[in-house]
């Protein structure tokens, strides 16, 4: 998979909405992320997963839930009561049992229906997070929703990604591109017809980000392609 969290997106159609656009973008992306080499598939989705662990009985927030297929998987190993909210509406045909879908803006956590006075066990944002308008209010809005012994499992792109194919493209260097803080656009390679623009980021932004809505971090990870994953997508290449 090309890419994984664009920060905003603008449509070929001039709309300066990240939102807008992600209705269009987000079957593409789906598509993307359903083959069986992309880098949710091998990488991404098995880490969260692992991270999570035993879900039974968990309640769970996908925030940014994509389709919802993720946490369709959850209610299949367990989780019960749980809500995948998205700003697309690009949802699987039937939520399974135990979950529920809804259309819901991210940056407006606190005011997305069926949410105020519930609980949950874990909030998830995978690779979603970056689209928050306000990072800290939209984190502080999560930690409301959640239990006393709850966790936030929330997923970036590790920003020396971005340093490096800047760096590569523009003949500048490693650290210049990580540490500048103008925004940079691209296409994608989901779909070439809308160029993102994101935010740069660095590890000590995302950290002081927990901080300030009051949360702290427990584990950090950074996962790779396994050696048995990069055989297979070897062997296929
Ligand atoms: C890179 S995809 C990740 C999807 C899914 N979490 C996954 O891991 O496959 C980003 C998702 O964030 C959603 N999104 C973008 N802006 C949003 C917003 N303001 N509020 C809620 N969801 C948003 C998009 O519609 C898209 O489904």
């Amino acid at each position: 998979m090309p890419d994984d969290d664009p920060q905003a997106a603008t449509s070929s159609h001039g709309s300066e909405d990240p939102s807008l656009a992600w209705l269009e973008l987000a079957p593409d992306y789906e598509q993307a992320r359903a083959k069986e080499d992309s880098l949710d598939r091998l990488v991404e989705w098995p880490a969260q997963r692992d991270l999570l662990g035993d879900v039974t009985g968990r309640s769970v927030l996908d925030v940014g839930c994509g389709n919802g297929g993720k946490l369709a998987e959850l209610v299949r190993d367990g989780a019960t009561a749980s809500v995948g909210v998205d700003i697309s509406g690009n949802f699987l045909g039937a939520p399974p049992p135990g979950a529920e879908f809804v259309r819901g803006d991210l940056s407006e956590l606190d005011s997305v229906p069926g949410l105020a006075g519930r609980r949950f066990d874990r909030i998830l944002f995978l690779q979603s997070f970056g689209y928050a308008k306000d990072p800290v209010r939209t984190l502080r809005a999560a930690r409301t929703l959640l239990t006393d012994d709850g966790f936030v499992l929330l997923t970036k792109t590790q920003p020396l990604r971005y340093a490096v194919e800047r760096a590569d493209r523009n003949g500048t260097s490693l650290g210049e591109e990580y540490f500048s803080t103008a925004p940079f656009s691209y296409r994608t390679g989901w779909n070439e017809q809308i160029a993102l623009t994101k935010r740069r980021y660095t590890v000590s932004d995302l950290i002081n980000v927990f901080s300030a809505a009051g949360l702290w971090i427990e584990t950090a990870i950074e996962p790779q392609l396994s050696e048995d994953a990069a055989t297979r997508t070897s062997r296929r290449g």
